[in-house]
């Protein structure tokens, strides 16, 4: 979609929907929804007044002026924002995403919103944030439905054997009207469009099913992307990742007839020489959990356990799209979780690229596995200045913080902290489990250096501490986002499947560190 600002009220133009937010409470209307109330012959003060809408964050209110341009009624939408002294970057999200969706819902492919910059104090961060929410909540993933080609839906083949309902045509621009310093305003919407846009190619590639997605697909995804921002990529295959002795990797990939991929990728946006930092995702496209094989039921969302790779993808093409002053490495092992008469088994001992050997109890705890090769790689070749992997790691962790938290754990406590912080300005949250020594033990192994399983207690903490064995002293912290990563929609700016998630979050932590 076109994001656009708008320096000038809105109404003065010939915008055919027009959003605007009120808070909670009977405090007067601000200077533009006045206007558009008056507009209204005072439509809405009386709605205001009957009790109708008090501004609570689900309520909306739809009124038509006879204000006729071009023969079409204009529409104003007044949007509940909820109490003013909670507003923050996710309200402005929220309210442009249910600015889009609404447009959507009345088969309109234009919509402006009037972003209430006065509760933010901060014109640069409400416009990045109503940016991200509006372009996020345009998206859909169309493009392996018959007829997707054609925007009205109208012409769709499915439709016509009424095998589908036309879907409303998206939402293709957004104008935003704004007031106070153009050059901050434009800054965030550089930002925003830059992040959404990232976030948007992570949750294509969640979406795009195992029989797509696969390990080469990710890795010719990553060289698109190499070409167009100029990063350096290096691609291992099969034989590349035999030559770096990646058994870990090589185990994980043995019962399945895709091919493996190491995908790195190299952003040079800070001084020549200065360590990167690393972005490590987990891009296993498919898992059936192997010879310990998963449940029949739900098993097609373990097309998703590609999410931590999608991310940090995402997050490669905005750090390549703002030309981000930072050393970024990224990357992406890549691999199915199969079955077949080459599948590793329970109790095959493996030799890692670190050296280390672990007996793999169980085939489904795999993740760990293709990122302890690709923690070690990352760590050897480039030394790092901090690590972050993100991966859908453990269903223990859906458990320990449901929906609404990735778990962050790790060896450094100003690191946590950072991402932490990162989390919260994106409204992607992540929040803190023990990695303590004490949890090692449950990893030992009778035959091996240890054993890829740690039973049931704490099995997010088991998980990090056997990552945290191939990081040496790297400054290192891990993202479990086995829960948050797709789903159903938890903000008006998702729909069912991927979210996109942590891409926003790497994102403010890679600008953070940037400085
Ligand atoms: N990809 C799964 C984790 C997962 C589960 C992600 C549910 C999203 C939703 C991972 O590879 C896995 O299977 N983990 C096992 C580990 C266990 C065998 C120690 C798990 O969590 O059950
Ligand atoms: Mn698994
Ligand atoms: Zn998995």
């Amino acid at each position: 979609m076109q994001v656009k600002l708008l320096h000038d009220e809105p109404l003065a133009g010939s915008l055919p929907l027009i959003a605007f937010a009120v808070f909670e409470g009977n405090e007067p209307l601000d200077g533009p929804s006045a206007q558009a109330d008056e507009i209204l012959d005072g439509d809405f003060s009386r709605a205001r007044a009957a009790g109708d809408f008090r501004g609570r964050e689900e309520e909306f209110a739809l009124f038509y002026s006879d204000d006729v341009e071009g023969g079409t009624p204009r529409r104003i939408l007044f949007l509940g924002a909820g109490p003013r002294g909670d507003a923050d970057s996710e309200t402005m999200r929220k309210l442009a995403a249910r600015a889009v969706r609404r447009a959507e819902a009345l088969h309109m492919t234009r919509v402006a919103v009037q972003v209430p910059l006065a509760v933010l104090d901060d014109v640069e961060l409400a416009v990045q944030a109503s940016v991200e929410g509006g372009a996020l909540a345009a998206w859909d993933f169309r493009e392996l439905k018959s007829g997707s080609e054609d925007p009205t839906g109208e012409r769709s083949p499915g439709a016509l054997r009424g095998i589908s309902p036309p879907a409303s045509p998206l939402v293709e621009e957004l104008v935003l009207c704004v007031t106070g310093d153009r050059e901050l305003a434009e800054r965030g919407l550089r930002t925003g469009r830059a992040f959404a846009a990232g976030e948007n190619l992570a949750r294509t590639l969640q979406c795009r099913p195992g029989n797509v997605a696969t390990p080469e697909h990710l890795a010719e995804v990553a060289q698109s992307l190499a070409d167009e921002y100029g990063f350096d990529a290096t691609i291992l295959g099969p034989a590349e990742l035999e030559a770096e002795a990646m058994g870990a990797i090589l185990a994980v990939t043995a019962g399945s007839t895709q091919e493996p991929r190491l995908i790195v990728l190299e952003h040079r946006g800070g001084r020549e020489g200065d360590p990167p930092i690393a972005l490590v995702g987990k891009g296993l496209t498919f898992d059936t959990g192997g010879i310990s094989i998963k449940p029949a039921s739900g098993m097609e969302d373990m097309k998703y356990d590609m999410s931590g790779g999608a991310a940090v993808l995402g997050a490669m093409r905005a750090i390549g799209e703002l030309g981000t002053p930072a050393n970024v490495v990224a990357v992406v092992p890549a691999s199915e979780n199969l079955i077949s008469g080459r599948a590793t088994k329970p109790g095959d001992i493996i030799r890692t690229r670190a050296g280390k050997t672990v007996e793999v109890i169980n085939t489904d705890a795999e993740g760990r596995l293709i990122l302890a090769d690709a923690l070690s790689y990352v760590v050897d070749r480039y030394h790092p200045r901090a690590i972050v992997d993100c991966a859908t790691l453990t269903g223990a962790c859906v458990i320990a913080l449901g929906n609404h938290a990735a778990a962050v754990l790790g060896n450094d406590e100003k690191l946590i902290d950072e991402l932490r912080a990162a989390g919260d300005r994106a409204a992607e949250r992540c929040w803190p489990l023990p990695l303590w020594k004490v949890y090692r033990k449950q990893l030992e192994s009778e035959a091996a250096d240890l054993k890829n399983v740690g039973g049931r207690p704490a099995g997010t903490v088991t998980a990090a501490c056997f990552l945290s064995e191939f990081v040496g002293d790297s400054t290192w912290a891990h993202l479990d986002i086995a829960g948050t990563a797709y789903g159903e929609p938890r903000a008006p700016y998702h729909r069912k499947g991927g979210h996109g998630f942590p891409t926003r979050l790497l994102l403010e932590w890679v600008r953070d560190r940037a400085g």
